[in-house]
This record gives C-alpha cells, structure tokens and sequence, in this order.
C-alpha cells in the first residue's frame, strides 16, 4: 500500500517521465498500486498519485471483482477521441469533491502492457473517462482544471476548506 498524494503536492503538477526499460521496480510498483487503487477504492490511478512520476496507470471499473477488467498500462497515449460526454467525475487526490465534466464518448488508448507488449484499447462511456481523467495526471492536469473558470473558483474555494481533514 502507498500513501496517495493529494491536492497541493507538486508531484501532480509535474509531467511524468515516459518508461524506457520495465523492471522489477515497475512490476512491483504497479502491483502497488493496484493495491492501493483496490483500498482506496478507486477505478483508476496513475503513479504520480503515488509519488513517482512516471507514465503508469492502472485502471479496473469492478475495483477487483473481476481480474479480468485490471487494466496495468505503460506509456498510455489517448490516440483518438470521438463524441461527448458528460457525467460525474471525483479523483483519490482530491477527497470529497465530484464535479461533472465533459469527456469524449469513445477514446483509442495506446500503451504497453508489463511484458512489454504493445496494446490497444477502445474504451466508451465510463472506461474512456477514466483512461483520459489517468492520463491527465500524468500530464500534470487534475480534473478540477477541465471545469469552466467560474466552477473552477468555486471548487478550489471548496478545496482549501476540506484539505485541512484530509
Ligand atoms: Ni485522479
């Protein structure tokens, strides 16, 4: 289990370093979170939120229930976008706080996969929101900023006010 950094730390602020070479520190790490994604719960975490800022995401809509809906990608790249879609977000480093923002229907994600096969996914709906909100975070983007300025204001007002009980 890892401490998921929240709101404010500078490490989800920076762009995470792409993975060159998957090993034994990778595997074990995203096992790591994984764990971590399972105990929070959540349906999607990227390794910034665990303090290393490299492009790791781990993704899984039944949060454990079903192995084969675990998602462990390397390097994701979103490669098309297609439609719109608007729904309920929150994020395991901002507690507390869901927001609805307009996402694409149906994204193509391209990454590696642990063994170092290339692998391609199409993802709608729920799925796609959580590839792009993950691979947000590894650009650096939470998705408080995907909101208009206004909500935006609002919400980091909300923000300070709770970070004290995080
Ligand atoms: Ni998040």
């Amino acid at each position: 289990m890892k401490e998921i950094r929240k709101y404010g730390d500078e490490v989800l602020r920076k762009r995470a370093q792409e993975i060159k070479d998957i090993n034994e520190e990778i595997v074990e790490l995203s096992q790591e979170m994984v764990e971590t994604m399972y105990e929070a719960p959540g349906i999607g975490l990227a390794a910034p939120q665990v303090g290393e800022s490299i492009r790791l995401v781990t993704v899984d809509l039944s949060v454990g229930e079903d192995p084969r809906e675990l998602i462990i990608l390397i390097n994701p790249e979103i490669k098309e976008k297609e439609g719109e879609d608007i729904d309920e977000e929150g994020c395991l480093s901002i507690p507390g706080v869901v927001e609805r923002v307009k996402r694409p229907y149906r994204v193509l994600v391209k990454g590696i996969d642990l063994n170092g096969k290339e692998r391609e996914i199409e993802a709608e709906g729920l799925l796609a929101r959580v590839f792009c909100h993950e691979v947000d975070h590894l650009n650096g983007i939470l998705f408080v900023d995907r909101l208009t300025p206004l909500k935006k204001r609002l919400i980091l007002k909300k923000i300070k006010k709770s970070m004290n009980s995080w």
